[in-house]
């Protein structure tokens, strides 16, 4: 029989990161995962979620202790695959768009501690494990790293322009060790993260809708999945064709 594959996912309180991993436990997959708040109390009951580490990734030594617990947690076991999700789209007070003439530059750092750091060294910091199983990462980007977004803010934006840098950069340097390393980039999505002031963006979305944090957790599932092992630096937009426009 297959051994049970793994993966870790970082920002699984809600959203898209818990819909993926509903997704992957439905799949058999176990489950490792963090985010500041606990897991809702119903997932408690699944019993291929294996540990949850409350912690905030934005903090460097946060992102460390992370790390050392879920190897630990590990062993010598492989690491099917990593994904890349939690990210804040912050607002100054003023609910302005946290940009380059407005809002603390404290505020860049925090997004981009986030939204890129922690990618990034949670990659390095699981290469071995990955390694092991000749996993995937898939690191969740944006559309609004490709184009202005008129509520996205700048900081916010290009923290996911580089991570879909990150993730072209981290294709090539992982490939040698049998890991594959792609992104997800979604358009408008219903999650906490959109208010209703998105709405009138619909009109701009061919599909004429938002997208479900579901619709983008089985692209990230499929993306993991042997049947896509020789896709590698791709980045996959779950927009309803907003990127055309
Ligand atoms: N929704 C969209 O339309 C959309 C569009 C494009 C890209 N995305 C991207 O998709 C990803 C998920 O977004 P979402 O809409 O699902 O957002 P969400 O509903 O706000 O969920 C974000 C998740 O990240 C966790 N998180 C936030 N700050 C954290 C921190 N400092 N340390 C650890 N975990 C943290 C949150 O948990 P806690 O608050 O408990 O920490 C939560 O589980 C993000 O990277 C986002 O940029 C979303």
């Amino acid at each position: 029989m297959d051994r049970p594959k793994t993966l870790v996912l970082t920002g699984a309180s809600r959203g898209i990161g818990h819909a993926t991993v509903k997704r992957f436990a439905e799949h058999g997959w176990r489950l490792f995962t963090c985010s500041r708040e606990d897991i809702p109390k119903e997932c408690r009951v699944d019993a291929n979620w294996a540990h949850h580490v409350p912690c905030d990734l934005s903090v460097p030594a946060d992102r460390a202790r992370f790390v050392a617990e879920i190897n630990d947690r590990l062993g010598d076991a492989p690491l099917d695959a990593l994904v890349n999700n939690a990210g804040i789209s912050p607002k100054t007070p003023y609910k302005e768009r946290l940009g380059v003439l407005h809002g603390e530059i404290e505020g860049w750092h925090r997004v981009f501690e986030l939204n890129f750091y922690a990618p990034l060294e949670l990659s390095r910091g699981f290469a071995g494990a990955l390694a092991r199983a000749r996993g995937a990462v898939v690191n969740v980007t944006s559309i609004a790293g490709h184009r202005a977004h008129p509520f996205a803010g700048s900081a916010y934006s290009t923290s996911k322009a580089a991570l879909s840098g990150l993730t072209r950069e981290m294709a090539v340097e992982f490939a040698p060790l049998g890991v594959r390393v792609n992104a997800v980039a979604p358009g408008e999505i219903e999650t906490e993260m959109v208010s209703v002031d998105y709405e009138p963006l619909i009109t701009r979305i061919p599909m004429q809708r938002m997208g479900t944090a579901a619709e983008v957790a089985s692209v990230i599932h499929r993306l993991c999945d042997a049947d896509f092992g020789y896709v590698t630096g791709s980045e996959v937009f779950v927009t309803g064709g907003q990127q055309l426009l």
